[in-house]
């Protein structure tokens, strides 16, 4: 048990990045088990994350990343993806790019994401077709909500309820903490 509850080297130096850069929006433990879970269930797979932050999240996904897998994320603070970028000097198979998301469009289709800065609210469709079929998708950040459709401080949570009710989508909302939860969901070979 120890060892399952242990925190990546990487992880830890990510951590410490965020707090020496002063960034508090790196995803919280919790996340970061979900996203090791889902980069080492797509062992050949290329895994992508939109918002780098200081890296706590790559290192996450990096924690699961298999021998043939690729992982490429994109930071727009190029401070942030410059530090964030040596955490993984030397492993060829991440790339931290800087500037917008849509430069991972490039690297598309992807078999998991992790879609944690530009896209998510902006572009939800695109987010989607980024995905390869059975492809995963992780969006952290929401609050649980116990009515149907989900709200949020008192309104229908439409963003939300796109992911969750996507045709193309299988997917579902998991708590991440009692106060917390995250929407993972599967790319469906064919639509609904
Ligand atoms: C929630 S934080 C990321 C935390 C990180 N994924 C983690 O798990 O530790 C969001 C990040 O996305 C970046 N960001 C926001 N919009 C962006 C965009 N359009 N393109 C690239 N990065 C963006 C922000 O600068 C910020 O660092």
């Amino acid at each position: 048990m120890a060892e399952q509850r242990a925190v990546p080297s990487r992880v830890v130096a990510a951590e410490r990045l965020a707090v020496e850069a002063g960034f508090k929006k790196s995803c919280i433990p919790e996340v970061g088990r979900l996203l090791r879970m889902a980069a080492a269930s797509k062992p050949h797979g290329v895994v992508a994350e939109s918002g780098t932050g200081s890296g706590v999240g790559t290192a996450w996904l990096h924690s699961g990343l298999g021998a043939d897998a690729r992982l490429v994320t994109v930071e727009r603070d190029e401070e942030l993806a410059r530090r964030a970028a040596g955490v993984f000097a030397g492993d060829d198979r991440v790339r931290v790019l800087t500037g917008d998301w849509r430069l991972l469009e490039r690297h598309a289709p992807f078999d998991v994401f992790f879609c944690d800065g530009g896209g998510k609210r902006d572009d939800p469709g695109r987010v989607v077709e980024l995905l390869a079929p059975g492809g995963i998708l992780v969006l952290d950040d929401f609050t649980p909500s116990a009515d149907w459709p989900p709200r949020f401080e008192g309104d229908v949570d439409e963003l939300r309820l796109f992911y969750l009710t996507h045709p193309d989508l299988d997917a579902t909302e998991v708590l991440t903490t009692p106060t917390s939860s995250a929407v993972v969901a599967a790319r469906r070979q064919t639509p609904r």
